[in-house]
């Protein structure tokens, strides 16, 4: 039997998780700090990484109580290390190593992004639901990442399209801020959506050029600013609105929500959509569609990618909520494929802030 150890400190989440076989989630604990960004609109890394420091280590013994996991039991300590804010990776790397080097185990960096897609491969004990065929359609839909790739396996994948200016999660953070309705963002959004009427106002859905795999949010954000706040008058930092989002009824607000909604889940339908097309036309087609990161758990989201795989005959792989957002459980999972092929890491493993695929 193999247990491996996640840790996560990527972002704003101090996580650690026991995996069982690459498979059985044995524990999964997330401290969240959402509070502490609450009040700036975002994410402030140096907050970030000192959060991280205070709980780095209460978030790894929990994880291994609640495994019932001893130090020695484990065969291998995996840690994300890229891609994030620098400081933040480094307190979880620095743990990880700490780890690694006391109790004389396999340190396995893991890239958080690709982590993002074995999240829908992981199962709480007893469920024996099936995994993912490949090649599979692999999304990752987060706050920092939009991007598609051709997964032939766990460990291998292919990047097919990314977004070239925001992320749909960022997208989303930014229009409920727009919309004055809090942070987190997206999950707010994405509940005032469903009392909204999406066909109330008509957002941009922003293809690129014919064949591009590519995304582009920052259009639709721009369109919907100027929706609720009206066209602008003079430039930068003069820059005045006829309105702004208090000036919206309620029902308008939800019907804003709703339209950029269904705005932002079509454009991605229809690129997975093309995606697809694509890699049949290469004799490649997708026997699976994975889709993994903090936006997977938007309702609109799932139902959509569940109706396009009937629609497209592919086998469809959400996530669990939990596993979602930000987590240590898919750093593990994934961590063991990578354990089984001996992909070990050294103890000088950098942190690497930047997407490396
Ligand atoms: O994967 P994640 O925790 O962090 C990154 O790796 O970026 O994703 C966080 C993102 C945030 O932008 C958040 O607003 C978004 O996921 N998100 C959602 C929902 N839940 C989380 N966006 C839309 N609808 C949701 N229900
Ligand atoms: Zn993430």
């Amino acid at each position: 039997m193999s247990l491996i150890l996640g840790i996560e400190s990527s972002c704003d989440e101090t996580a650690a998780a026991v995996i069982e076989n690459g498979v059985i989630i044995r524990s999964n604990i997330i401290a969240s700090q959402h509070d502490l960004h609450r009040r700036y609109g975002g994410v402030v890394p140096e907050i970030a990484s000192r959060a991280h420091l205070e709980k780095i280590h209460p978030v790894i013994h929990e994880a291994l109580d609640a495994a019932a996991v001893t130090p020695d039991m484990l065969g291998a300590i995996a840690v994300g290390n890229r891609p994030g804010l620098i400081g933040s990776l480094l307190v979880g790397l620095s743990a990880a190593k700490a780890m690694a080097w006391a109790l004389n185990k396999p340190l396995i960096g893991v890239d958080h992004v690709q982590a993002h897609l074995y999240a829908a491969t992981l199962r709480k004990p007893g469920d024996d639901s099936p995994p993912p065929q490949y090649p599979a359609l692999g999304l990752v839909v987060s706050g920092g990442h939009t991007s598609l790739f051709l997964v032939s396996s766990p460990t291998q994948t292919t990047l097919l399209g990314k977004t070239i200016d925001d992320a749909v999660g960022e997208a989303y953070d930014k229009a409920a801020v727009i919309l004055g309705i809090g942070f987190p963002g997206g999950p707010k959004l994405d509940k005032l959506a469903q009392q909204g009427n999406e066909n109330a106002y008509d957002l941009p859905r922003p293809m690129l050029d014919a064949d591009s795999l590519d995304f582009s949010f920052s259009g639709m954000k721009t369109a919907l600013l100027y929706k609720v706040r009206g066209n602008p008058r003079g430039r930068g930092a003069d820059t005045t609105f006829q309105r702004d989002a208090a000036d919206l009824t309620d029902q308008q607000k939800a019907d804003v929500a709703a339209s950029f909604q269904a705005a932002a889940v079509q454009t991605v339908m229809l690129k997975l959509t093309r995606a697809v097309n694509h890699l049949d036309a290469q004799g490649q087609r997708p026997r699976s569609l994975i889709v993994g990161g903090g936006v997977s758990a938007n309702s609109r989201m799932r139902s959509q990618s569940i109706a396009l795989g009937q629609q497209l005959g592919l086998s469809v792989h959400l996530p669990t909520m939990s596993l979602c957002v930000d987590n240590a459980a898919m750093i593990a999972g994934l961590g063991h494929c990578l354990w089984q092929q001996g992909r070990f890491s050294p103890l000088d493993l950098p942190a690497v802030a930047t997407v490396s695929v």
